[in-house]
C-alpha cells in the first residue's frame, strides 16, 4: 500500500474519501468536529502540493435518499473556517454532469466537497457503475476515511478499481500503525477492556481476543449476558438471551487458550436508570429481581486496575457502566484514569469510550484515540479492513 507522500499529486484531480460522519444538533450545527480535524493534515498537504481536491464522505444513514438533514453543507461551512484562504465549493450532488463540470473547473489548491455519498443506494451496494461515476475525472484516489474502512462501499472500495494511482492519507496511516501494533505483535501482557450494551456487535473481536490477549476485562451491560451464561441470576439487568450459547463458546475458548476472562465481581444496582440513584452494591448472587446492574462495583474496579497496571498493551472499547449518569460513572472513570497512568501502549476506540476518556480528562495520556468505532473493532478482529485491502 502506498502512502500519500509517495505519489505525485500536483495538477491532478484527487478523489479524497474522508469520514466526516459528524454528529449534528437539531439546527444542523456540528456538535463535535473531531473527525474533520483528524483529516485536516491530509487535506492541507494535498492542497499545498497543488492537487485539485474532490472530497467525499457519508453522514448518517440516509438509506439512498436525498435528505437535507444529512447534507454535508454544514461540513463545507466548517471547512471554510478551518481552511481560511482556500476556495471551498459545495457540490449539489455526488455524481452527474454538474458535478463533473465542477470537477473539471477545479484549479490547483481548490476543494470541491461532494454531497453525502449515501444519498445513493449504489454507495452501500458497492455498485460498480456508481463507483466508476465517482471516479470520473479523477487521476488519484486517497483514502483517509479510517472510520468507514470496514464498509465495502463504492467510495471506499469500488472506486479503487477505477483509479490506478491510490494511497492512504495521514489519518488512515496513523490508525493502521497504532492498531497494527496491538493486533499483529502486541507487547505482553496485552489487556483488552470491552464494555457497552451488547455482545452482538463484538462477537468477532471477542473471538479474536480470546486467542490473542492475555486478559479480557468485561464490563457494561454485556457482562450480564456472560454472567447469565455462567448460570448466575442477574435480576433485571440487560441480557441478550439469544446470545447465551455464543457467550459460553467465547468463555470456553478463553479457558482453552488460558486467557483470563474477567467478569465483574460486584455490581452497582439501581431500580431504574432514570432514577439516577444507586439502590445497592452487591457482590453475591442472585442479584435482586427488581434491580438492574449499571456499573462495576469497587472490588471489580480494584481487580481491573491491577490487571491494567501490569499491562504493556491495552485496547479499550465500550464503557463499563452507564457513565453518562454521574452515580453510575465511577467504574468507567476509574478505569479511564488507570489506563492513562498505566504507561502501556493504549488504544481506545468507539464513540462512547472516547466520550468517557474525555469526561475523565485523560485524553492526552492515551497513546491513540481511534476515530473509528466499528472500524477499530473489526481491525482488531481481522487485522485488516476492506477499505485498506482496496488500496493494496
Ligand atoms: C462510524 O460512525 O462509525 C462510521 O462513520 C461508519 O458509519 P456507519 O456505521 O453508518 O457505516
Amino acid at each position: 500500500m502506498k502512502f500519500l507522500e509517495e505519489i505525485e499529486v500536483k495538477g491532478k484531480t484527487v478523489f479524497l474519501r474522508v469520514d466526516f460522519n459528524v454528529p449534528l444538533d437539531e439546527n444542523l450545527n456540528i456538535r463535535d468536529d473531531t473527525r474533520i480535524q483528524a483529516s485536516l493534515p491530509t487535506i492541507k498537504y494535498l492542497l499545498e502540493k497543488g492537487a485539485k481536491l474532490v472530497v467525499a464522505s457519508h453522514l448518517g444513514r440516509p438509506k439512498g435518499q436525498f435528505n437535507p438533514k444529512m447534507s454535508l453543507k454544514p461540513v463545507a461551512a466548517r471547512l471554510e473556517q478551518l481552511l481560511p484562504g482556500t476556495k471551498i465549493i459545495m457540490a449539489p450532488d455526488v455524481i452527474g454532469d454538474e458535478v463533473n463540470r465542477l470537477k473539471a473547473g477545479l484549479k490547483e489548491g481548490q476543494l470541491l466537497l461532494l454531497e453525502n455519498v449515501r444519498f445513493y443506494k449504489q454507495e452501500t451496494d458497492n455498485d460498480s457503475e456508481f463507483s466508476k461515476k465517482l471516479a470520473e475525472g479523477c487521476q488519484v484516489f486517497v483514502n483517509d476515511a479510517f472510520g468507514s474502512c470496514h464498509r465495502a462501499h463504492a467510495s471506499v472500495v469500488g472506486i479503487a478499481s477505477y483509479i490506478k494511482e491510490k494511497a492512504a492519507g495521514y489519518l488512515l496511516k496513523k490508525e493502521i500503525d497504532y492498531l497494527s501494533k496491538i493486533t499483529h505483535n502486541p507487547e505482553k501482557p496485552y489487556v483488552a477492556i470491552l464494555g457497552g450494551a451488547k455482545i452482538e456487535d463484538k462477537i468477532p473481536v471477542l473471538e479474536s481476543l480470546v486467542t490473542k490477549a492475555d486478559a479480557l476485562l468485561i464490563g457494561g451491560a454485556m457482562a450480564y449476558t456472560f454472567l447469565k451464561a455462567e448460570g448466575k441470576q442477574v435480576g433485571k439487568s440487560l441480557v441478550e438471551d439469544d446470545k447465551l450459547e455464543i457467550a459460553r463458546g467465547i468463555m470456553k475458548k478463553a479457558e482453552e487458550n488460558r486467557v483470563k476472562f474477567l467478569l465483574p465481581l460486584d455490581h452497582v444496582l439501581t431500580a431504574s436508570i432514570e432514577s439516577k440513584e444507586i439502590a445497592k452494591i452487591a457482590d453475591s448472587y442472585p442479584l435482586p429481581d427488581d434491580l438492574i446492574g449499571v456499573d462495576i462495583g469497587p472490588k471489580t474496579i480494584e481487580e481491573y486496575k491491577n490487571q491494567i497496571k501490569a499491562a504493556r498493551t491495552i485496547f479499550w472499547n465500550g464503557p463499563l457502566g452507564v457513565f453518562e449518569v454521574e452515580a453510575f460513572s465511577k467504574g468507567t472513570m476509574e478505569i479511564a484514569k488507570a489506563v492513562a497512568v498505566s504507561g502501556a501502549l493504549s488504544v481506545v476506540g468507539g464513540g462512547d469510550s472516547i466520550a468517557a476518556i474525555q469526561k475523565a480528562g485523560v485524553a492526552d495520556k492515551i497513546s491513540h484515540i481511534s476515530t473509528g468505532g466499528g472500524a477499530s473493532l473489526e481491525f482488531v478482529a481481522y487485522g485488516t479492513l476492506p477499505g485498506i485491502e482496496a488500496l493494496e
